[in-house]
């Protein structure tokens, strides 16, 4: 019989997902028992509404839909007023003056790491990031012979370890990927944090005698619920790219639309431009979709309302604090990672099933002893799930 699929993701499938394998129990229970009767805190799609701009950019749009080349091909790094638009936004998100030429618009953040990664990574290069961590990570190294090398975060806050980080850099340490605000533990860097990972980078880039890329995975930066500093990877370090997204500011996921940031600083960053280009062309991705791009010129600067989760945070952490459960309050993005019970966390998740709560178990983002909740739901699902929460846990004491 001839092998239909490669071994290596022949492995993968076996492997199926821990979110995936959530998703499937929850279509079950709900055929069961009914949606209003399940609470489903696996997956991170956000519901939240885009902005109005989006609808009225959308409208604009289909207006001008019947003329030529209203939405053909395009440069490969994107629409030249869709970049220019990134670059103001991201010039003062990273206090720095950015110009259009040092943007790639892509294919939403997933889209953005894998030309990335394509244009930089040789095979066994590693690419190190703090964890736990979105374990796609893994997969987009994977995609171009990268290994990722997770190195865990300080607990109880989940902030950098840069001892460890330091120790785990080898001469093949070719990027470190951090997430700020954090997909899974919600937590958001200090500029301190940032500056002491910078000075380790720069001392191994020097031994190496190539750079070590620092790539900021901002998905999540208007996703801040108490105000605090999201600081500039591009002040702190010259081989600094930052990766963004429009899946959770304007709740375009499905829409694919992201990009890359290069530093200016960087050394030859037009090389690197050059290559990021030819990668998103490469890859298959051609460009970012044209509407995605056009809705951007006139979108950027609105976001959804983040009111609706920071009431939805509020409203999680009664249930957990009722159930007594243990967690960090997370300062961004949409998740909670919260402290199973019990060591081992699949039995948390198990009797959370029971009554009907999905959850994802902590070691699907390399860290058992926790568990993934997404409050991208409803208020009503995350008040309803209170006192089965509270069954689950106190059952686990029995
Ligand atoms: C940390 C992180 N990076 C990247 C992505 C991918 O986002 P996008 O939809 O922009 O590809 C996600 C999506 O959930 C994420 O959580």
């Amino acid at each position: 019989m001839n092998e239909l699929v490669t071994k290596e993701i022949d492995g993968y499938l076996a492997n199926s997902s821990m979110i995936r394998k959530m998703f499937e129990a929850g279509i079950e229970l709900r055929k069961k028992y009914g949606a209003e009767n399940v609470y489903d805190f696996s997956l991170g799609n956000p519901d939240v509404p885009p902005p109005s701009a989006v609808k009225a950019a959308l409208k604009e749009i289909a207006e001008h839909a019947d003329e030529p080349f209203a939405i053909g091909y395009m440069p490969n790094a994107g629409y030249p007023a869709t970049r220019e638009a990134l670059a103001k936004k991201v010039s003062e998100e990273q206090a720095t003056q950015v110009p259009a030429a040092n943007i790639v618009v892509t294919c939403g953040a997933a889209g953005a790491i894998n030309v990335l990664f394509r244009a930089v990574l040789s095979d066994g290069d590693e690419v190190i990031c703090p964890s736990p961590y979105f374990v796609e990570y893994g997969f987009y190294a994977g995609n171009f012979g990268g290994k990722l090398v997770p190195v865990p975060t300080k607990l109880p806050d989940f902030t950098l370890d840069i001892a460890a980080i330091d120790a785990a850099i080898t001469p093949k340490t070719r990027a470190v990927i951090v997430n700020s605000p954090n997909n899974p533990t919600g937590q958001i860097y200090s500029r301190e944090e940032l500056a002491a990972l910078a000075e380790v980078l720069k001392k191994h880039s020097e031994k190496n005698g190539r750079a070590i890329y620092l790539v900021s995975d901002e998905p999540y930066r208007a996703l801040n619920f108490d105000g605090v500093e999201i600081p500039s990877v591009f002040s702190v370090y010259p081989a600094a790219v930052v990766i963004g997204s429009f899946s959770k500011t304007l709740s375009l996921a499905g829409e694919r639309i992201g990009y890359v940031a290069v530093n200016p600083a960087l050394e030859g960053a037009e090389k690197l431009m050059a290559a990021l280009i030819l990668t998103n062309r490469i890859l298959g991705f051609v460009n970012a979709p044209a509407i995605a791009q056009k809705v951007l010129q006139t979108a950027l600067d609105s976001q959804v309302d983040i009111d609706i989760y920071r009431k939805r945070r509020a409203l999680m952490a009664d249930v957990l604090t009722n159930a007594g459960v243990e967690f960090m309050m997370p300062k961004g993005a949409f998740y909670f990672f919260a402290k199973s019970p019990v060591e081992d966390e699949r039995i948390f998740v198990e009797a959370l099933l029971n009554e009907h709560v999905l959850a994802v178990p902590g070691r699907g983002f390399g860290l058992p002893g926790y568990i993934r909740l997404a409050f991208c739901v409803e208020d009503s699902t995350i008040i309803n799930s209170r006192d089965a929460f509270k069954r689950a846990v106190d059952s686990l004491a029995k």
